[in-house]
């Protein structure tokens, strides 16, 4: 932190503005890693698209849509944010210092994105998309686990404007609006959290470990959002899923020893092919007869994308 703030020069400190150098944050990065983590094309692409690759022996919750986004400037156009509380963050690393804002919690946001509460927390990832098209993302587990918050405004800012200017060495002048993510228990040495601003929506996906075990490209949508949903809490394919009932993909997939008739018969009941089975009967009110049929057509084709779990 000292050989942080000692490669800023003081006389470009004035009063309500805070230093930062864009073309400095390279030399910086040897000293002072966490200036990786917000929104700037500048730094190091690796960093930001650090993916937590947990893979879940749990059983997995229903389906999320790939591309489930929040626009934030919609939803604060459309009234979203109206009780913000006073923030303190004791040190921020864009501004330097000691700073306040006014905000929301960051998980009561995410909460209004489409298919939150079917989100599985230990495979899915925030991705922060700030305006300059950057995309640091991080475990949608991790945000959970810190005080995370969106800054809507600047309670530092001078009378009448939202935001503290941030400026450059060099006088370049820039700001962290229309929102920043700021947490008030996370050290900023800690490079694992993301603090991106001028953040523009905010995306839930499945983490790329999941999407490349369950969901290679080709993917038969609909079969996969249905095996999400019926099959996957309590069965894993290519080691990723529930492990209530067997690995349905890896050596064999279950399309290749079992006849077709068969699966279906077993899916509607199961006591039927084994005395004492632990699976469910799944009716056709739970699954359609053409739901199955997708279900199947996406096992189907996992046959030819098995990864060793
Ligand atoms: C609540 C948990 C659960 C759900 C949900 C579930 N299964 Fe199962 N399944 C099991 C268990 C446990 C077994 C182990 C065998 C047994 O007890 O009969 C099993 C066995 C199987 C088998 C036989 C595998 C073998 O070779 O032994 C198939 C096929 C199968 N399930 C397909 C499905 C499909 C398809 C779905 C979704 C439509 C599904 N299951 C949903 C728990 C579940």
């Amino acid at each position: 932190m000292q050989s942080f703030a000692g490669a800023f020069s003081p006389r470009f400190l004035p009063v309500a503005l805070a230093v930062f150098s864009r073309t400095q944050t390279h030399r910086l990065l040897a000293v002072c890693t966490w200036a990786l983590t917000a929104c700037q094309p500048s730094h190091s692409p690796s960093e930001t698209r650090a993916s937590d690759s947990t893979e879940s022996q749990t059983p997995l919750p229903a389906p999320l849509a790939d591309t489930a986004a929040l626009d934030l400037v919609a939803l604060k156009q459309a009234g979203g944010f109206a009780k913000p509380q006073a923030v303190t963050v004791p040190e921020d690393p864009v501004f330097h210092r000691k700073k306040h804002y006014e905000a929301v919690l960051l998980a009561g946001v995410l909460a209004k994105i489409g298919g939150y509460d079917r989100a599985n927390p230990a495979t899915t990832q925030v991705v922060f998309e700030c305006a300059d098209g950057y995309n640091p993302s991080m475990p949608l587990q991790k945000v959970l686990g810190s005080r995370a918050y969106l800054a809507l405004r600047d309670a530092d800012a001078p009378a009448g404007q939202d935001w503290t200017t941030v400026v450059g060495k060099t006088g370049d002048v820039k700001t962290v609006a229309p929102f920043y993510v700021v947490y008030t228990d996370v050290p900023p040495t800690d490079e694992t959290f993301k603090w991106p601003y001028n953040l523009v929506r905010i995306r839930l996906k499945p983490a790329a470990d999941e999407l490349a075990r369950l969901h290679p490209v080709g993917t038969p949508e609909r079969g996969y959002a249905l095996f999400r949903t019926h099959c996957l809490t309590c069965h894993a394919l290519n080691g990723l899923g529930g492990a209530m009932g067997p690995e349905l993909n890896f050596p064999k997939n279950i399309t290749e020893y079992w006849e077709e008739g068969d699966l279906r018969a077993f899916v509607r009941n199961p006591a039927s092919y084994r005395h004492g089975s632990k699976m469910p009967t799944i009716p056709e009110n739970q699954v359609s007869e053409s739901d199955l049929s997708e279900i199947l057509g996406y096992l189907r084709f996992m046959a030819g994308h098995k990864l060793k779990p």
